[in-house]
C-alpha cells in the first residue's frame, strides 16, 4: 500500500517531500531554496557534483517542454544523478496499450527515487503524488500550478530587487490558463504589500475562484484591460503566452491571441529605468525580438540560468543525504 503523502507543507524539511504547489512555502521555506541556489550559482555550472550520486531520478512529461524538461535534466546529471527520461509516453510507453497512470508510478517507484512529471490535467500531480512512494515534482499540471517556474522566476526578482515585499508588478497575457501565473501571485502573496496588475482580455481573467482565493491569501490584484491602463515605473513585468493548447477551438483562440505585445513603444512608455521583463517562455509574438537587445530585459537571461540553478537546489535539497 502507498503512503500518501499529499500537499503537506515544506516546513523547512524537503527530503522525501513533493513539490506541488507554492501553497506548501512558507516565506522561511523559499529563503533555503534561495540561499542553496546562490550557493550552487557560486559553483562553475559545467563543474559536476557528486551530490546525487546513485540516484535516479525519473522526467516523465505528457506535454512538450524545452525549458522545464532541460533544466531539470542537466540539474540530475550535473549534480552525479543519473536520469530515465519518458517524452511524450502515450506514445512510446506502454500507455499506449492503456496502462493507467496510477500502475505506470507505481513501476516507475521501482526504478526511480524522484518522478518529475508534467501532465495536461490540472490537479493530476497530486493524484500521481498519492499513489508514489518515492517524491514527486510538478513540472506543470495543466492550468493548475507550476510551482519550479515560480520558485525561479520568485528568485529571479529577489535577484534583482534583494526584496520579495513592497513590489508592484504587472502580469500580462493569459491569467486563466496560464499556470506559472497562478503559481507566481501565490508566491508574492506570502510576502507584505506586493500589488499585481493583471493585463488580459477579459476572456482570460483568472477565474473568480482564483482571484478571490489570491485575495485571501493577502495579495492585492488589479484587473486591467488596457495597456493605457498600466501604471509607470513598475518593479517588473510578467508577460505570458496566450496558452492555445487551453482552447476548445482556433477560432476563440484566434480571437484573445497576442492583444497585448511587449514592444519597445510600450516600454518607453510605461516602464521605468528599473523595470525588468520578464517571461517564462516559450514566447510566441507577445514579446518582440526587439525587447531581447534591453538590458533590463531578463527573460532569455537570468530567467533561464536560474531556471537550471533553483531545479539543481530543489533535487539537492529533496534527495542529498546529510
Ligand atoms: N517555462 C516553461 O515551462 O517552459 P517549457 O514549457 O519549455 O518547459
Amino acid at each position: 500500500m502507498a503512503k500518501k503523502l499529499g500537499l503537506e507543507r515544506i516546513n523547512g524539511k524537503f527530503r522525501g517531500k513533493n513539490i506541488l504547489s507554492l501553497d506548501q512555502f512558507s516565506q522561511k521555506d523559499l529563503q533555503i531554496v534561495f540561499t542553496k541556489t546562490r550557493k550552487l550559482k557560486e559553483n562553475n555550472p559545467r563543474k559536476g557534483l557528486n551530490l546525487l550520486k546513485g540516484n535516479i531520478v525519473t522526467l516523465l512529461f505528457f506535454e512538450p517542454s524545452t525549458r522545464t524538461f532541460s533544466s531539470f535534466a542537466v540539474a540530475a546529471k550535473r549534480l552525479g544523478a543519473q536520469t530515465l527520461e519518458l517524452t511524450d509516453p502515450m506514445k512510446v510507453s506502454s500507455f499506449v496499450k492503456g496502462e493507467s497512470m496510477s500502475d505506470a508510478i507505481k513501476v516507475l517507484n521501482a526504478y526511480s527515487d524522484l518522478l518529475i512529471i508534467r501532465h495536461p490535467v490540472r490537479g493530476s500531480l497530486q493524484i500521481a503524488a498519492d499513489v508514489s512512494e518515492v517524491p514527486v515534482i510538478n513540472a506543470g499540471d495543466g492550468i493548475g500550478e507550476h510551482p519550479t517556474q515560480a520558485l525561479l522566476d520568485l528568485f529571479t526578482i529577489h535577484e534583482k530587487f534583494g526584496r520579495l515585499n513592497n513590489l508592484a508588478g504587472l502580469m500580462a497575457g493569459d491569467m486563466l490558463n496560464g499556470r506559472t501565473v497562478h503559481s507566481l501571485i501565490r508566491g508574492l502573496a506570502k510576502f507584505p504589500n506586493n500589488k499585481i496588475y493583471l493585463l488580459s482580455p477579459r476572456k482570460l481573467r483568472l477565474s473568480k475562484k482564483d482571484f478571490e482565493n489570491f485575495q485571501k491569501q493577502g495579495i492585492e490584484l488589479a484587473e486591467i484591460y488596457k495597456d493605457s491602463d498600466i501604471p509607470k515605473n513598475l518593479d517588473f513585468w510578467y508577460w505570458t503566452r496566450v496558452q492555445k493548447e487551453r482552447f476548445r477551438s482556433l477560432k476563440d483562440y484566434n480571437r484573445v491571441k497576442n492583444k497585448f505585445i511587449l514592444n519597445k513603444k510600450l516600454i518607453d512608455k510605461y516602464a521605468g529605468k528599473k523595470t525588468i521583463f520578464m517571461h517564462p517562455l516559450p514566447r510566441v509574438g507577445e514579446i518582440l525580438e526587439e525587447v531581447d537587445e534591453d538590458e533590463r530585459a531578463v527573460n532569455l537571461s537570468s530567467e533561464i540560468k536560474n531556471g537550471m540553478f533553483v531545479r539543481k537546489a530543489l533535487l539537492s535539497l529533496g534527495l542529498e543525504r546529510k
